[in-house]
């Protein structure tokens, strides 16, 4: 079956950057949220990028109406219905995403794919919540979606070949570099990788070995990375990180994943990163 058109649950900055994403490459999109101000800002902040790239010459004002006129925006699973593809990308809170993904199943067609962007959780476990766990997969893009490259195409248990396939073709339609990953392990690849290097800075912060400003410094220029760990939390979200790191945690039953006092405190006084105006950083001014 051809993808023609992919449904986006969640429009927050990684639905709304999957939507911008596929969108993009050529694809109908149904974009949708609990409540449709969301979507409508998610949609506005497509719109101020593409004003840009037609001011710099880059599209023209037809194909920048083009674009936003492949956008449905809509509330709810219902419009799913005629879907071949759908990924949920709301909160990254298992007992939700499994409530999502059984009223898509309920209502989106029997050969569609189901794909969660869980930056960590069970892909078994998601899948489980539907009749038809042979065709869910984890689709995982990292932020902004946009301009970053990767996905990561995550096997559950029961995710066939087909599905695999189906989802690794689409991440290379939509321009990015699909890599498989085998086992449905917490994090998967990347976020297994980052999240041992967020709490190693935060402990080298709490044993006074460096400032944040200085651990930054030297990820950024001894690395060649374009932004250090708490650079990154902070533009990620702080609570993300601090989400997976418990969830690490219980899942790994290994108290290396606990995160640190210092993100503790973090998360208590409110300082979820840039959207909330303040992180490991102050971003009022
Ligand atoms: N949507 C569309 N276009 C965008 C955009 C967006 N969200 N953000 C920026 N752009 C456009 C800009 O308008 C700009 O366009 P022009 O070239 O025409 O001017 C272009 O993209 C480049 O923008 P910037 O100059 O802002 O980009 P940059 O070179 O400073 O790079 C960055 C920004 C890509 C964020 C870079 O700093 C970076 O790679 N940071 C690290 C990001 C990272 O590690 N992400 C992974 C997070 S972890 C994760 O996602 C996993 C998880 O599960 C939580």
């Amino acid at each position: 079956m051809e993808i023609k058109k992919i449904g986006i649950l969640g429009a927050g900055a990684m639905g709304g950057g999957i939507a911008h994403v596929a969108a993009q490459a050529g694809y109908d999109v149904i974009l949708s949220d609990v409540d449709l101000a969301y979507v409508d800002r998610a949609v506005a902040r497509m719109d101020s990028f593409l004003a840009k790239n037609v001011q710099k010459g880059k599209m023209s004002p037809e194909e920048k109406d083009a674009f936003l006129g492949r956008i449905t925006r809509t509330t709810g699973v219902d419009a799913f219905a005629d879907a071949d593809f759908v990924v949920e990308a709301i909160i990254e809170n298992l007992d939700m995403k499994k409530d999502a993904f059984a009223r898509l199943d309920a209502v989106c067609k029997p050969q569609a794919r189901l794909v969660t962007n869980t930056s960590s959780m069970s892909i078994t476990q998601i899948a489980a919540a539907t009749k038809r766990p042979a065709q869910v997969a984890g689709m995982h893009f990292f932020n902004p979606p946009p301009l970053m490259r990767l996905v990561e195409v995550i096997r559950g248990y029961y995710t066939s070949d087909e599905t695999v396939r189906v989802v690794s073709e689409t991440a290379v339609k939509m321009g990015k570099t699909p890599v498989e990953v085998k086992k449905d392990s917490p994090g998967f690849i990347v976020n297994r990788i980052l999240m041992a290097q967020f709490i190693e800075a935060i402990r080298l912060l709490e044993e006074g070995v460096a400032s944040i400003e200085d651990i930054d410094a030297a990820v950024k220029l001894g690395l060649n990375y374009p932004m250090g760990p708490f650079e990154l939390q902070d533009y990620a979200g702080v609570d993300i990180g601090y989400h997976v790191a418990n969830y690490f945690c219980e899942e790994f039953q290994d108290m290396r994943w606990n995160p640190p006092l210092a993100l503790k405190a973090l998360i208590r006084a409110g300082r979820l990163g840039k959207k909330t105006g303040a992180g490991w950083y102050d971003h009022s001014k």
